[in-house]
C-alpha cells in the first residue's frame, strides 16, 4: 500500500516540507500585504469627507393626535425606521428613533420620569438630546427633526448624537 502511495506520489519528505514552507510563507506575505492594502484604503475611506444625508420633508402626524405627555409611533424616513413623536409639554413636540442603539429593542417615553426607556437591558435616554442615561446602549438615539406648521407635524432630518 505504502509503495503504492509512493509510486503514485514520488516526492521525498524533505522536498515535501520544502515545498510546504515556501507555500506557506507566499500565502503569509500575500495575506499579510492584502492586510495592508485593506487597512489603507479603510482609513483613506474614514477620512474622506462626506457631505450631509439629506433627507425628504415628510408630513408624519397631526399635532391633536398626540396626547399632552404623550406619545405617537411614526415611521421616518424610511417605512421600517420606527420613531417616537412626543408632546412633553404644551405645544413642544420632540422625536426620536425608536430603535435602542443597544440592541434595537423599542423604546417608549416615560412621562413621569421625563425620559427615554429600552425594556429590554434597563437603558434610557435624555428627553433633551437622546444621550444616555443609563444601561448599556452605546450612542445616544438619534433625534428627528420636526417642522410644526399649524396643526401639521413634518419630519425634515435624522440628527445623529454620536455625529
Ligand atoms: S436593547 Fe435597549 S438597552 Fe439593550
Amino acid at each position: 500500500m505504502e509503495e503504492k502511495l509512493r509510486e503514485d506520489f514520488p516526492i521525498d519528505w524533505e522536498e515535501d516540507n520544502y515545498v510546504s514552507r515556501r507555500e506557506f510563507f507566499k500565502f503569509m506575505t500575500l495575506a499579510s500585504g492584502g492586510l495592508a492594502l485593506g487597512t489603507l484604503g479603510l482609513a483613506a475611506w474614514a477620512e474622506f469627507p462626506r457631505g450631509e444625508r439629506q433627507f425628504e420633508r415628510a408630513l408624519v402626524a397631526q399635532a391633536s393626535d398626540v396626547p399632552l405627555g404623550g406619545s405617537l409611533p411614526f415611521a421616518y424616513p424610511r417605512p421600517h425606521d420606527i420613531c417616537l413623536l412626543i408632546q412633553d409639554a404644551p405645544g413642544h413636540y420632540i422625536a426620536f428613533s425608536r430603535r435602542c442603539t443597544h440592541l434595537s429593542c423599542p423604546v417608549e417615553y416615560q412621562a413621569d420620569k421625563k425620559r427615554i426607556y429600552c425594556p429590554c437591558h434597563n437603558g434610557a435616554f435624555s428627553l433633551d438630546d437622546g444621550h444616555v442615561l443609563q444601561g448599556p446602549p452605546p450612542r445616544p438615539l438619534p433625534r428627528i427633526q420636526l417642522e410644526v406648521v399649524a396643526d401639521q407635524i413634518y419630519a425634515t432630518g435624522v440628527m445623529r448624537g454620536d455625529a
